[in-house]
Parts: C-alpha cells; structure tokens; sequence
C-alpha cells in the first residue's frame, strides 16, 4: 500500500538534481518493498511534481533506512561501487546520515525486465563474467570496503549454528539432519585455519566481493540499451575469496533452478574463464569452492533453516521446506569436511 511521504532533505536534493529547476505540487509516496530483512525499512518511493513548464512528470528512486552494522552500505555504495561497479549497481542518488549508524540511502529504482532469468545458461552465464569483471578490476581496491570483523562473526554464528543442529537431536523429524553433526562440528572447530587457507588461496586469493549473492540481490534491468544484471544490496561486501560470491550465487540458484543445479560446472568454468583462468575444474579449485560455500552455509544461511525447521508456530510446509534447505547447506558442509580432513 501507497503512503504520503514528506520532502526531506535528501529528497529534495534529488528532486533538483532531477529538475535542474524549482519544481511546484510536489506529491510523494512510499511503497513497503519485499525483502527487507537486513535494512530496517526498504521502500519504493515515487516522486510526481509539475516542471516549470507545467507539465506533470515523476520519476522512482528507492530509499533504504539502514541501522547499525547494515549503514556500512552506504560507504560502500561511495567507494567500492562508484570506483569499480557503477554499472553493476543501481546508481546512487543521496546518502542522508539522521545520526549516529543511521543512514538513509537513496538509489535508483531498477526497472526489472525478466522475472526469472535463471533459467537461460546465457543470463547465468553474464551474471559471472560482470562478476569476474567486478573481482578482477576491483582486486587491489581493499581500502575502499569499510571495516568489518567479518571473521569473527562468522565463527560466532557457526557456533551457533552447531548449538541448533546438537538441538535438533530432541526432534525425531530431523534425525536426518543430526547424522551431519560430526561433520559440522569438524569444520566448526576447523573454520579459523579453513579460513586463513581459503583467503590465502592462489590464484584467488582475498579481493573486494559483493557478498551476499543470490537471486533475490540480483535484477537484470537496462543498460546502454541491453538486459544487464545489476547487483543490489552492498551492505556484506568485504575483503574475501571471491569464490564465497561465486558459490553463493550457485548453491542459491542450484536450490530454486533445478537448470542452474544441472548447469553448475560448466557456470563455474565460465566464470573461471572469465577470470583468465584455466577452464578446468581441477581438484584444488574444487577444494576452494567448498571451502567458501561451507563458508557462507555457517554465515547464517544453515542457522535461519535450522530455527525455522524448529519452530512450532511455522506450518508444516514451510518447517519440512527448511528442513530440505538445510539438508542442502549440510552437503555443502560435509563435502568441505572431506577436502579438509
Ligand atoms: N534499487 C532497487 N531497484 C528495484 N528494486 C529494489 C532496489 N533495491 C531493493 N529492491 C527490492 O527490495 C528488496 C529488498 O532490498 P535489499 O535486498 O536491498 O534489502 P535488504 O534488507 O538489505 O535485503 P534482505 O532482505 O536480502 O536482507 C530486493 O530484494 C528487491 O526486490
Ligand atoms: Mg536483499
């Protein structure tokens, strides 16, 4: 549902930019957007006004109220994204600080052209070579991606992640799931030294990655006249092996896009070559790619499943969904546990 806005500050410096001129019954309105679980607030904002010519014109932008460690996207949408991704990202209108680790972010709205692209090795296919140009081009630019303890709040929540699983035992529905729990707690008790190896790891070694890869971060929307992917969501961008985005991305899709998971090879070579790489899927790479989709599946992607498969309030579909969502993220874990041992 539509909601009356007022004119803030940041809006109106939009406006201007927009108009280049005094514009006159200027009309705003808000719209709640999808999503929105790391933002506090995400909301599709029209603006209508009359032009000095007195014509009647609008345009879209979208706002982000972020709070806490999420207002990092702001800095990095001012320097990771304006130096190395403008046309990989939705472009930045305004960025209004309303104190402190409050931020409001104000992008452009991307029209989406494809609801489901994933389905076409093609759009898969670009979605990693825009990647590869993005972790290439972006390689030496660490000190544009402000700070976070990344490592630290990883192995924070892969404790806790352990924690759920050990208490799935009291669950006889998921016994399934409790056979990984030797597995899992291996590559728990591993992650620092998986992780020292994972970042150090040639020739991928550590870069600026987006972060948070997956098909509800990503629009294929216009540019220059093409159907181009475009990257929303910056605020987990760090310094990290940038095959955590690539495993992020396949195991995501693999998941919804029963093509993508028949396609996962040769999508990995693709990238790969764009990379400048060999093609081929040798063994080290492959030790990689587990190493950072196990990564990722302890970052809080299992925890989430793991609640949610245990929460008596949720239906029974959506408990025996989680359930299956998390059996995926355990196979990754157990094949990061076979490279390891
Ligand atoms: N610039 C944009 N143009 C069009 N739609 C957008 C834009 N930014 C966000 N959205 C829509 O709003 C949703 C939520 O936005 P976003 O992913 O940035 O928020 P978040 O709270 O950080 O995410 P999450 O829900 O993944 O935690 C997106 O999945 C997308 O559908
Ligand atoms: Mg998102």
């Amino acid at each position: 549902m539509e909601k009356r806005i007022e004119l803030t500050n940041a809006i109106g410096q939009v406006l201007q930019q927009v108009t280049n001129a005094p514009a006159q019954d200027i009309h705003i309105e808000g719209k709640p957007l999808r999503g929105g679980i790391e933002a506090s607030g995400v909301t599709l904002v029209t603006v209508r006004y009359r032009s000095h010519s007195h014509r009647q014109q609008m345009f879209r932008l979208v706002a982000k109220q972020l709070t806490g460690r999420p207002a990092r996207e702001a800095a990095v949408y001012q320097g990771l994204v304006a130096a190395h991704a403008r046309n990989l990202a939705p472009g930045l209108l305004a960025v209004e600080e309303s104190g402190p680790g409050n931020v409001l972010l104000l992008i452009e709205a991307v029209r989406r052209t494809t609801s489901w692209p994933w389905r076409s090795l093609k759009a898969g296919e670009e979605l990693l070579v825009r990647l590869a140009e993005l972790h290439a081009d972006a390689a030496g630019a660490a000190a544009l991606v402000p700070e976070w303890d990344y490592e630290e709040d990883l192995q924070a929540v892969a404790e806790q992640t352990r924690e759920a699983l050990e208490n799935c035992r009291s669950d006889p529905d998921l016994a399934i799931l409790v056979r990984d729990l030797p597995a899992l707690d291996r590559v728990v008790r591993a992650l620092p030294a998986l992780r020292r190896q994972l970042l150090s790891e040639r020739p991928f070694g550590s870069r600026p990655i987006h972060g948070d890869l997956h098909p509800g971060n990503v629009l294929m929307g216009r540019r220059h006249g093409q159907d181009k992917p475009i990257l929303l969501d910056w605020g987990r961008a760090r310094v990290a092996s940038p095959l955590e985005d690539v495993s992020s991305w396949l195991q995501a899709v693999g998941y919804w896009e029963p093509e993508g998971r028949r396609r996962h090879d040769t999508l990995l070579a693709s990238y790969l070559s764009a990379m400048g790489m060999d093609r081929r899927l040798t063994p080290s790479v492959r030790a990689v790619y587990w190493m950072a989709a196990a990564s990722n599946a302890l970052s809080g992607a299992l925890l989430h499943h793991l609640r949610i498969a245990r929460n008596g309030c949720q239906s029974s579909r959506q408990r025996a969904a989680a359930a299956r969502a998390a059996q995926d993220a355990l196979r990754v874990v157990r094949r990061a546990d076979a490279w390891w041992r």
